[in-house]
Formats: structure tokens, C-alpha cells, sequence
């Protein structure tokens, strides 16, 4: 049977950057102590009141389908209101699309943005899922590579250079995954001016703008003079805890939205009514939840810093997120080949390969496992570290 070329640029995207996981997995399924620091996702539960408000919504009949439109509106108007205050700009419901997550809200904006022939701009390292969206929507990626020395903040002079013809967007991760960096008020109008004389779009993923330990956070849409083209998307799920719930969404210029809002309801059909009620919820009401996360990820990454302390790799103290990257370089080996060897010694950490040629010296930590799981696993990694001078890691299948 014949299949569509989306099938053929997408097949087996990436499968091979989660390979030390996959194996991770193997491994303890078969019953080996396998510490995972390799995916993060939060580990608390959401709020009970966030839980209630949803199942009470679902027992109010808030189970048919939704209006239609961008969003729900009391939902449209609490991401407004967050928006319009952080932004001091009085923006509408007609800024807002509500999509199941960040992701979607990704997937929908590019394939609103850019098609074949078109040229996406990365950062370089990327968060693993952007390649597949630029593929989807026909275009390619195009890396701006992103410099240790310079904290992996994205330079306005490294973007002017990887600029070609082609290029329509500029797919900005503020705060970062994988580094946890976060782009100053200045970075973000270097960026933008350079993003004015191309005509580019900005579109920011901000899913942990709420999980910051260091610094301010600054979107390309706050900026009077990039408003008319950013467009941030967001979610519940980490601020709140709540990936399983599907819930974000896309602020942007309103003929974005008008323009948009015919992909989202091909794709969607609406969004779930109850969904809607626990979002506005949440972001209406106080939650105690991403201070919980924030101070606990914050705790973990020092619990890294200090159980590495000695040995000859360096930690990436990071600003934001729920991972560290610690550069391994010193070693004399990549961060697959100190990957594997870890996997060996019972520790499952991910390498910074996997995110982009700029992160290949790192392996990336996530910190969402309980801080004595983070120190044993520091402990193991600095035993090999103190030894791989001498010992020639073996790369396993
Ligand atoms: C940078 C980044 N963007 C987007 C997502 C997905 O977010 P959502 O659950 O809102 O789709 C993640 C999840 O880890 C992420 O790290």
C-alpha cells in the first residue's frame, strides 16, 4: 500500500537518540538495579483541589464537545489575563488557541508557519521532539549552535550567520531543555532585531517559564516591538504537574490565531470541557506546586554539583528545568561512550549527543528522582570518572 511522505520523514525519527533508555529499560526489567536518570517528567502528583475541580467538572456533564472557537472561554480568558499582565499589554481571547499540551501547540504552529522548502531555526541542542515537527510540516531544520562558553544562550550573531533565504521561523526553548538556560531581556531584543530585519517569526516554547531557580523570565512576546510576530505556547504540565492532562496552549498575534484556528479544529474538533475547567482553574488560582518542583529541583542539582565535587567532570549549574548537564570532556570521551559505560555501572543517564552536536561532551541528568537515588548514582559516576583514566569504556550494543 501507498502512504503519504510524512510516514517516510518521520520513520524512526530520533528512536536511536533513546537507545541508552530503551536498554535502561531491558536491564531492569530483567531485574539489574538501574538507577534512570534519563527522561523527567515531575514527580509529585497534581493537586488534589486541581483533581477535584476536574472530576467535579466531569460530574456537572462538562464531558460533551467544547464550543469550538480558540478555546473554552473562561479558559481563553484566564490565558489572556496571565498573558495581558505579564505582557502589559491588554491581550484577548482572540490571542489564544488551546491545544492538548505544548506539543500540539508546536505541531499546529509550525504547520501554520512553514511548509516544504521552508527552514526552521534551532537552537542547537534542541529539545528532542522539534526535528519531527519541522519534518511534519515539510520543512528543515536549521541549527544555530548553541556555546558552552556562552552558557548555551543563544547569540544574535550565530543566528544572523545560520540565516538563509529560506528560513521563515525562529523556534525559540527559553527556559531551555536540555541546559535550563534562560534568555535575558537583552539576548531576547538582540535576537528579535535580527528576527525584524529577516522577517522572521519568533514562535517560544515557555513550558518551564514556572521552574526557574535563577534569574528573570523574559518572552519574546513581552517585547512591544516583537509582538506582532511571537507567539508563546505553555502548559500545565509542568508548572502543574500535569503532563497526563493534555492541556496548553499558543498566545500570538490575533490574525495568527484567525488564521490558526482552522488547523486546530481540523485536528481537534474542540477541546475537552473538563480540561478547560482544571485549567482555568489553575491558573487562576494559587498552586503550591511549582514552588514544590522549583525548590526540589533546585535542591537535586545542587545534590549533583556536590557529589561530583573532586572529580574532573563539570556540572552546568542550570536555571530553570528539571535536568543538569555535566560536561564529561575531561575523560577524553563523549557523553555516548560515558553513557554506555554508566548503564554498565547502573546508572542510566542520557548523552548530550542526544539533543545536538553542541551538547556531545554532556551527558544530561534529570533530577526527578528522590535526592538519595540522585547522591548514589553521583557516587557511582565519580568512582568511574576517578577511574576512567585507566579503564577503556566499553560501548555496549
Ligand atoms: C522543551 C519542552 N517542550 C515541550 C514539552 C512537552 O510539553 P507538553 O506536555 O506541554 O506537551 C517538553 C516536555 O518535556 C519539553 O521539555
Amino acid at each position: 500500500m501507498r502512504y503519504a511522505s510524512i510516514t517516510d520523514r518521520l520513520r524512526g525519527l530520533g528512536s536511536g537518540k533513546w537507545a541508552v533508555h530503551f536498554e535502561a529499560r531491558r536491564r531492569a526489567d530483567a531485574g539489574e538495579g538501574i538507577i534512570e536518570l534519563t527522561i523527567g517528567e515531575p514527580d509529585i502528583p497534581p493537586e488534589e483541589n486541581l483533581l477535584d475541580v476536574c472530576t467535579e467538572a466531569m460530574h456537572a456533564g462538562r464531558t460533551g464537545y467544547g464550543i469550538g472557537g480558540g478555546a473554552d472561554p473562561a479558559l481563553a480568558d484566564a490565558i489572556a489575563a496571565k498573558y495581558s499582565a505579564r505582557t502589559g499589554r491588554t491581550l484577548t481571547a482572540a490571542n489564544v488557541l488551546a491545544f492538548p499540551g505544548t506539543q500540539t501547540a508546536l505541531y499546529a504552529s509550525i504547520m501554520g508557519l512553514a511548509e516544504k522548502g521552508d527552514e526552521v531555526l534551532v537552537g542547537d541542542p534542541y529539545y528532542a521532539t522539534y526535528e519531527g515537527v519541522i519534518r511534519a510540516a515539510g520543512a528543515s531544520m536549521r541549527k544555530v549552535p548553541l556555546h558552552a562558553r556562552h552558557a548555551f544562550h543563544m547569540q544574535a550573531a550565530d543566528l544572523e550567520r545560520a540565516i538563509t533565504p529560506r528560513c521563515r521561523v525562529l523556534l525559540l526553548n527559553s527556559p531551555h531543555n536540555p541546559t535550563g538556560a534562560i534568555l535575558t531581556r537583552d539576548e531576547i531584543a538582540a535576537l528579535g532585531e535580527v528576527c525584524r530585519r529577516h522577517d522572521l517569526w519568533i514562535v517560544c516554547d515557555e513550558v518551564y517559564e514556572e521552574l526557574i531557580f535563577e534569574g528573570r523570565f523574559v518572552s519574546p512576546l513581552d517585547l512591544d516591538e516583537l509582538a506582532e510576530r511571537s507567539i508563546a505556547l505553555s502548559s500545565i504540565s509542568k508548572s502543574h504537574a500535569a503532563p497526563g492532562f493534555r492541556s496548553g496552549w499558543a498566545v500570538g498575534p490575533a490574525e495568527f490565531c484567525e488564521r490558526l484556528l482552522p488547523v486546530s479544529e481540523t485536528m481537534l474538533f474542540g477541546n475537552q470541557p473538563f480540561i478547560a475547567d482544571m485549567t482555568t482553574y489553575a491558573l487562576t488560582e494559587p498552586s503550591p506546586t511549582a514552588d514544590i518542583l522549583r525548590t526540589t529541583y533546585r535542591r537535586r542539582a545542587d545534590v549533583v554539583t556536590a557529589g561530583l565535587a573532586g572529580s574532573p567532570l563539570v556540572p552546568l549549574m542550570p536555571d530553570a528545568g528539571m535536568f543538569i548537564l555535566v560536561d564529561v570532556s575531561a575523560l577524553g570521551m563523549d557523553g555516548e561512550t560515558f553513557a554506555w559505560a554508566m548503564l554498565d555501572r547502573g546508572v542510566a543517564v542520557m548523552p548530550g549527543g542526544a539533543f545536538g552536536a553542541q551538547a556531545r561532551d554532556f551527558i544530561r541528568i534529570s533530577l526527578t528522582v528522590p535526592d538519595e537515588d540522585i547522591a548514589e548514582a553521583c557516587r557511582r559516576i565519580s568512582a568511574f570518572a576517578a577511574t576512567a583514566s585507566t579503564e577503556r569504556p566499553r560501548k555496549s550494543a
